[in-house]
């Protein structure tokens, strides 16, 4: 739970209610710990304290609202927050993974005293159980790892998803990606597992270019010592990457995307700017002469109902290692330190295992 901005977060007992019309209850195996998390706490989201974080879950449906028909008691789930509408602009024109209208439990989870709890993006899974929308549980294998299956819950699946759905990488493309925490790790995974020939990974922390060696980078750039632009450029023959993925989020590594990327190439915005942060200065000719598409890829433009399945059996094929994502396994009174390990670098992911979770 996080009281107030800025404030360490603590463990209470809180209220879940049954689940009504809609609704599922889940009792949580295990939870990422995401960075988004670290911003509720800042108070960087918004200031609807005390917040219950934790979104990056598994576990398994315990009961459903009377009308619920999709998951059923005892299915296995990744939870997601992207229920979608199915009524939207968006939906509407068959493109339900923009849904501007996504769906999350009607009722709210309460403190012992009432106050209302506000769940991290609709969900607040570092708890043993949660109250979410029914379309927030989307059933996988239920022979997959909790703690690895449930990270593409949020930020490993924004990393392949802006590979793979924003980006449209194929086999034999050259791939670039400024960033590899987790979405920019899972962005170099999701490049090498659509095809990608060239996956370039770019950081200024060589632990984490090892560990995008390992899932698919064919090459590294440590860009504290050179212009990560140049070594690109080197590495594509001269002409620059097809696609280039900023999970940074800056100005800075935005504009190195754009420079770093071959004529009529993609940019892919996947890390996500503070409000204060503007446009790099950029020669508008230089967008109009180097063409191509500057997108920006919102949880992955994920379908969870199409998209968890699907990478789980990869999963559980050998084709793509959720397992590397895993730094550690932690309990529920161990999230301050995992944010601390996450500002010096030192996981990809901490996952909190909740009772029962463990496998
Ligand atoms: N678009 C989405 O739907 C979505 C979903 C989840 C997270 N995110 C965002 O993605 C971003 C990355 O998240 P994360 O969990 O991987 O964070 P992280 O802190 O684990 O990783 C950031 C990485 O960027 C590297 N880095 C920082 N500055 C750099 C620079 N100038 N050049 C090269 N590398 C640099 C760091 O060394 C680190 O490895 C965050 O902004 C997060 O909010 C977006
Ligand atoms: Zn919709
Ligand atoms: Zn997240």
């Amino acid at each position: 739970m996080a009281h107030g901005k800025g404030q360490p977060v603590s463990i209470e007992t809180i209220n879940v209610p049954d689940p009504e019309p809609g609704e599922a209850l889940v009792q949580v195996q295990t939870c990422g710990v995401c960075h988004t998390d670290l911003h509720y706490r800042e108070g960087g989201i918004n200031d609807d304290f005390p917040f219950l974080l934790g979104h990056e879950a598994a576990g398994v449906v315990e009961a459903v609202g009377p009308d619920v028909t999709d998951v059923a008691p005892g299915d296995f789930v990744i939870l997601n927050w992207r229920a979608v509408c199915g009524q939207c602009r968006a939906c509407r024109r068959g493109e339900p993974w923009y849904c501007f209208d996504t769906h999350n439990a009607t009722q709210k989870m309460t403190l012992g005293d009432g106050t209302e709890l506000s769940p991290a993006l609709g969900i607040g899974a570092f708890a043993d159980k949660t109250l979410v929308a029914a379309g927030q549980c989307t059933k996988v294998d239920p022979a997959a790892r909790p703690a690895a299956a449930g990270l593409l819950g949020c930020g490993v699946m924004a990393g392949l998803g802006a590979a793979i759905n924003t980006g449209g990488v194929g086999r034999g493309m050259s791939v670039a990606v400024i960033g590899c925490g987790g979405v920019g790790a899972g962005a170099v995974a999701g490049a090498a597992l659509a095809g990608a020939s060239r996956v370039i990974a770019v950081d200024l922390d060589d632990r984490k270019l090892e560990w995008a060696r390992g899932l698919g980078a064919t090459h590294t750039v440590n860009s504290k010592g050179i212009d990560p632009v140049e070594a690109i450029q080197q590495l594509t023959d001269g002409f620059g990457a097809d696609v280039v993925i900023d999970a940074v989020g800056r100005p800075e590594t935005w504009k190195q995307a754009f420079y770093a990327r071959d004529l009529a190439g993609t940019v892919v915005l996947v890390g996500v700017p503070t409000p204060e942060m503007k446009l790099p200065d950029i020669p508008l000719i230089d967008v109009f002469g180097r063409g191509g598409a500057l997108k920006s890829s919102w949880y992955g433009d994920c379908l969870p109902s199409r998209d968890f399945p699907m990478l789980v059996d990869l999963y559980r094929q050998g084709r793509l290692d959720l397992d590397a994502f895993v730094s550690e396994e932690i309990g529920l009174d161990d999230v301050e330190g995992a944010f601390d390990k996450m500002h010096r670098g030192d996981v990809l992911r901490s996952v909190v295992v909740l009772d029962g979770g463990a496998r």
